[in-house]
Order: C-alpha cells, then sequence, then structure tokens
C-alpha cells in the first residue's frame, strides 16, 4: 500500500503480534502493543484468527465485564454468540456487525456459535474498541446488531473497488450505524491496480489495517484524503478505520476505560460487588 503527496502520508507501519485471548483464541492484536498504544478515539484493534475449531470445541471469550467504551465485532467466517447479564442474547454470522455501547457495564460472553461447535469449522473476525467520552461513558448498555444484508455496500464502475460501509460514508453511500462519536469503519476489498481516494477529515485520526498481511498503517493528519493504492499483483482487503479524536485523559485497565484512576477504582468495584450483572 502507497501513498502520493496529495493524500495523507503514512507515519508508520506496524505488524499485529500474534497472541491469545480470551479462552485461548489465537489473535492478532494490531493494537495495543509495545510499539503503539492507542489512536484516539480507537483503543484496540484484534483479529480473531482465521482459527479452526474441532467439532467440541467451544474456544472463545466466557464471561467479562466491560465499562466506559464499546466493543464492535465484526464477524468474516464462522460463527459468534452473545450473551450479556442484562439477558440479551445475540447471533452473529459471516458479514454481520455488532456494535455494542457497553457504557456503564455489562458482563459478557462472546462463544463460537452452537452450530461452529458441533461441526468444527473457522472462526474469523475482528474487534474494535471504540472510546466514548466523558458525557456518555455512563449511558445504559446498548446494541446495534446489523445481519450482512443491512451493511451497505458499493463498488465503483470498474469494480476494482468494493466497500462495506460500517461505519460513516464511502463511494456516496451511508451507514446504518450510529455512533456516539464520527467515525468511519470501511471494508475494502481492492483489485489489484485499484486506486481509492477516500475523503477523511483533517482533524481525524486514521488507520488502516491489512487483513492478508496483519499490517497497522498509521496516516498523519497532513491532508483530507486517504489514498488507497494496490499496487501488488492480488486481491488485497483492507479495513479503514478514522474518527475524530475525543481529546480527554485516557485511563485505562484491562476491560475498563474510564477519565481517571478513580473512576477505573470504581468500575472494579462495582464489578465485583456484582453491580454490573452475572450471566
Ligand atoms: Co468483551
Amino acid at each position: 500500500m502507497t501513498t502520493t503527496n496529495t493524500a495523507r502520508g503514512i507515519l508508520n507501519v506496524i505488524p499485529a503480534v500474534e497472541t491469545l485471548e480470551g479462552g485461548g483464541v489465537p489473535i492478532r492484536r494490531a493494537f495495543p502493543t509495545q510499539r503503539f498504544d492507542y489512536l484516539d478515539p480507537f483503543l484496540l484493534l484484534d483479529e480473531m484468527g482465521p482459527f479452526e475449531l474441532k467439532s467440541g470445541q467451544s474456544t472463545g471469550f466466557p464471561d467479562h465485564p466491560h465499562r466506559g467504551f464499546e466493543t464492535v465485532t465484526y464477524l468474516l467466517e464462522g460463527q459468534m454468540e452473545h450473551r450479556d447479564s442484562f439477558g440479551h442474547h445475540g447471533r452473529l454470522n459471516p458479514g454481520d456487525v455488532q456494535w455494542m455501547t457497553a457504557g456503564s457495564g455489562l458482563v459478557h460472553s462472546e462463544m463460537p456459535g452452537a452450530e461452529l461447535v458441533k461441526n468444527g469449522g473457522t472462526l474469523h473476525g475482528f474487534q474494535l474498541w471504540v472510546n466514548l467520552p466523558k458525557r456518555d461513558k455512563m449511558t445504559m448498555p446498548q446494541y446495534q446488531e446489523l445481519k450482512a444484508e443491512q451493511i451497505p455496500s458499493a463498488a465503483t464502475p470498474d469494480g476494482k473497488v468494493a466497500v462495506k460501509v460500517i461505519a460513516g460514508e464511502a463511494l456516496g453511500h451511508h451507514a446504518a450505524i450510529g455512533t456516539h462519536t464520527p467515525i468511519l469503519y470501511l471494508h475494502f476489498t481492492l483489485q489489484p491496480g485499484a486506486v481509492h481516494v477516500q475523503e477523511v477529515p483533517h482533524s481525524w485520526n486514521a488507520f488502516a489495517y491489512r487483513i492478508d498481511t496483519g499490517d497497522l498503517t498509521i496516516f498523519a493528519k497532513n491532508a483530507d484524503t486517504v489514498e488507497l493504492i494496490n499496487d501488488s499483483g492480488k486481491p488485497i482487503e483492507i479495513l479503514l478505520i478514522a474518527g475524530e479524536p475525543i481529546g480527554e485523559a485516557v485511563a485505562r485497565y484491562g476491560p475498563f476505560v474510564m477519565n481517571s484512576k478513580e473512576e477505573l477504582y470504581k468500575a472494579f468495584e462495582d464489578y465485583r460487588a456484582g453491580r454490573m450483572g452475572a450471566i
């Protein structure tokens, strides 16, 4: 991926780090890593798998809490089942998106779906953490759950650039999901030789994650467009994610992201006292 001098420059390209998360799910973590902490308002990006579940294997993310931000799960392959301490239950199939506002807090589990566990198969997807501004951190938990066919998609007439618009706008198509602060979350498929110029407001932070290589590209804030070019000989897939920085203090520990240490202690206390509920 390269860029020209009319679009934003590239600050850094950082390889994702392979690790295990939850109950032993192999992930590629784009950030936070030792080399890159976060890009306001984005706190984390994990690529889950792709990994093979054997028949009867139920490796996922068992019960854990969240407070103060949003988790965005985008499934490419397999099936995931979600439950939370308020009795919410949802299922994600390939192409589906769950935009969960944890807000004041909940306990949830994110596990492979029953069919996938029964038959075995591949699990592949993404989880992005989006910070909430102070005014929204203690909002009631809520969900936006979209089936693959509800995610707007578009392509250029020559078919070289195709996009799924999870948040924001691209190729004249608006996302169906609403966000607390302005966010762009786009999944591009670029055929060889494709060039796409994406408008990204000057003040926004922007990064791209290339799915086949696991490379995180951080863009400079020196222009109001990002240019994506596929100069390789094969199709490539890229998540382009950008957002208006919140610009507030970030106090984070594990599953809690607040503005101060005191608020983090309070989050732990509330979790331990069962005030975020149990499944
Ligand atoms: Co979670």
